[in-house]
């Protein structure tokens, strides 16, 4: 069945129509390279208190598309608001990233997950103002962390370069292991159901820690779990366009687009045009994946990596992005120029 054009042009190539203009966003394209960004941070206290406010977090989540020329807002939060909102309590210190209390296998059975969609109502209350904020042509991207990527914090109790504390523990213990991720597939997906009704167009399942994987290890965390919540939330919400990110999938990539079902593939930066092209479904549509470093350097190399993605996929659907979250120290005249040169 042919698909009819939403008028969002990043909504239409999420949903598999081909722009000629590839639609442009940026992975945590609100955030602290950005001074409006800074200073509302800044009145806000904490970080989770941002995220808590819906007149922070929607005046956030709108500050970039006033800066650029972007096709889409993301719902700003954080993938952690879901171990808070299971009575997990996290932490944001001041340099030094998110921190949590770590769980041991006890403490999954006291998680609650009957109560949490309730703490999340601020998030919901954003989503509905940003998106009667929005313009009509553009996207609104709701999102939440997949449930490994989300247990790799709540287990190790902050990030870590090879989540080698959640490793051990879903090795040593398997039935509490299964059980917080069934936990976390549930909330999630009620989550993001959440989000849609209060008008994402869209949303993004963060996998941000796919990597360090063997390959039964990534199939059952990472594919299963990423298919389980695709699969319940379109029970509520009957094709729901989800875009699935799960960085560091390298050889995995085609397995998690066929089995998830999902209707975007985010690529990381590491993952060659030419291997994503051969791996994936020739109609599937694909999001990156420059090098945020390359936008914090500027300058000719960055446009023409920009300009050799977008022409490695003019063969199908492409919503140009980076390849992981832009970086604070980036120069914003760098990310003008990007966009810039994507949209020439
Ligand atoms: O603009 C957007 O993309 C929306 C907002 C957003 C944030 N975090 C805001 C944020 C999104 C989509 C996220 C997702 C997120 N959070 C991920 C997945 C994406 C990725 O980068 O891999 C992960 C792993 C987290 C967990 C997290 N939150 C970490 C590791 C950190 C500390 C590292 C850092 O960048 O400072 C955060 C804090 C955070 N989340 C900040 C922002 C803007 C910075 C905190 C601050 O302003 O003090």
């Amino acid at each position: 069945m042919p698909i009819t054009p939403t008028g969002k042009p990043l909504l239409d190539a999420a949903l598999g129509i081909r722009q000629e203009k590839p639609p442009v966003w940026i992975m945590r394209q609100a955030g602290r390279y950005l001074p409006e960004y800074r200073a509302v941070r800044e009145k806000a206290g904490g970080f989770l208190d941002l995220c808590f406010n819906p007149d922070f977090a929607t005046e956030v989540s709108l500050q970039p598309l006033r800066r650029f020329d972007l096709d889409a807002a993301i719902l700003f939060s954080d993938i952690l608001v879901i171990p808070h909102a299971l009575g997990q309590p996290v932490r944001f210190a001041a340099g030094e990233g998110p921190l949590l209390e770590p769980l041991d296998a006890n403490a999954i059975d006291q998680l609650t997950p009957e109560t949490a969609l309730e703490q999340l109502e601020p998030v919901f209350e954003a989503v509905s103002r940003i998106k009667s904020a929005l313009a009509d042509d553009k996207t609104l991207i709701g999102f939440c962390g997949a449930p490994w990527t989300v247990a790799t914090y709540m287990l190790g109790g902050k990030g870590s370069p090879d989540q080698a504390a959640a490793r051990l523990f879903a090795l040593q213990h398997p039935e509490a292991f299964a059980a917080l991720i069934d936990i976390l597939v549930e909330v999630s997906a009620r989550y993001l159901i959440a989000q849609f009704r209060a008008g994402a167009d869209i949303v993004q399942i963060f996998e941000s820690w796919a990597l360090n994987l063997d390959e039964d290890a990534f199939v059952h965390y990472v594919l299963g779990p990423n298919a389980r919540i695709v699969e319940r939330v379109r029970a509520d919400i009957p094709d729901a366009p989800i875009i699935g990110f799960p960085r560091g999938a390298a050889g995995m990539i085609g397995r998690y687009a066929t089995e998830t079902g999902v209707n975007v593939l985010g690529l990381d930066f590491s993952m060659p045009v030419g291997f994503a092209n051969k791996m994936l479904p020739e109609t599937l549509t694909v999001q990156g994946n420059l090098d945020p470093l390359r936008v914090v350097a500027g300058g000719k190399q960055m446009e023409d990596r920009a300009r050799a993605i977008v022409d490695g996929f003019k063969n199908r659907p492409h919503i140009f992005n980076l390849g992981h979250g832009i970086t604070p120290q980036t120069p914003i005249e760098h990310v003008e120029v990007l966009i810039r040169a994507v949209k020439q």
